[in-house]
């Protein structure tokens, strides 16, 4: 399959997306269509081109974002919030989401634990904190949708090893995940 093709084929899957997106109940919509997206993980795959950066924004507007997520193996993400729903679904490799509640204003306790492995879904409520951790040998890979537009929604990051919260910038992130 050449890039083009790869790409062409992705257009069509953010367009399903989209439609889901606008559907009376969203959140259903597009979950049921993730599942049946990673439901067959090589035919996803075989569309993501491999020049892909790790993290790859495919789509977004008011009402989605569609966003293309490597993980390599042993990297962790801060625990963060996304202030909007979140649909994440799994077609390579394995990865495990560490929950969390905060308490007492500003510190973090740590709540439940999800493994997804390819073909796995997890959808979190617009308030839900998590962290993700790469533990499979080989990276781990997904669809990532948030019911709204991502890049402008001020949500939180937090920093456990200085037990501080800090507005979310990809600068933070990426700076935090980094020093781990
Ligand atoms: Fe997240």
């Amino acid at each position: 399959m050449t890039e083009l093709d790869q790409i062409s084929d992705l257009e069509i899957l953010v367009a399903d997306f989209r439609r889901a997106s606008v559907a009376d109940d969203a959140t259903s919509a597009v979950r049921i269509l993730m599942e049946d997206v990673v439901s067959d993980p090589q035919s996803i795959h075989d569309i993501v081109p491999e020049s892909f950066p790790n993290d790859m924004l495919l789509y977004e507007d008011e009402s989605i974002s569609i966003w293309h997520c490597r993980f390599v193996p042993g990297q962790t993400t801060p625990p963060h919030d996304h202030q909007v729903t979140a649909i994440i679904g799994i077609y390579q490799g394995t990865e495990c989401n560490d929950l969390y509640e905060m308490y007492s204003g500003i510190s973090l306790r740590k709540t439940d634990e999800i493994i997804l492995s390819a073909g796995g879904v997890l959808e979190m409520s617009p308030s839900t904190i998590h962290a993700v951790s790469c533990v499979s040998i080989e990276p781990c890979c997904g669809i990532h949708v948030y019911l709204g537009r991502l890049t402008v929604v001020e949500r939180s990051i937090f920093d456990l090893d200085n037990g501080c919260v800090l507005p979310y910038t990809e600068e933070d992130y990426y700076r935090i995940m980094n020093a781990d």
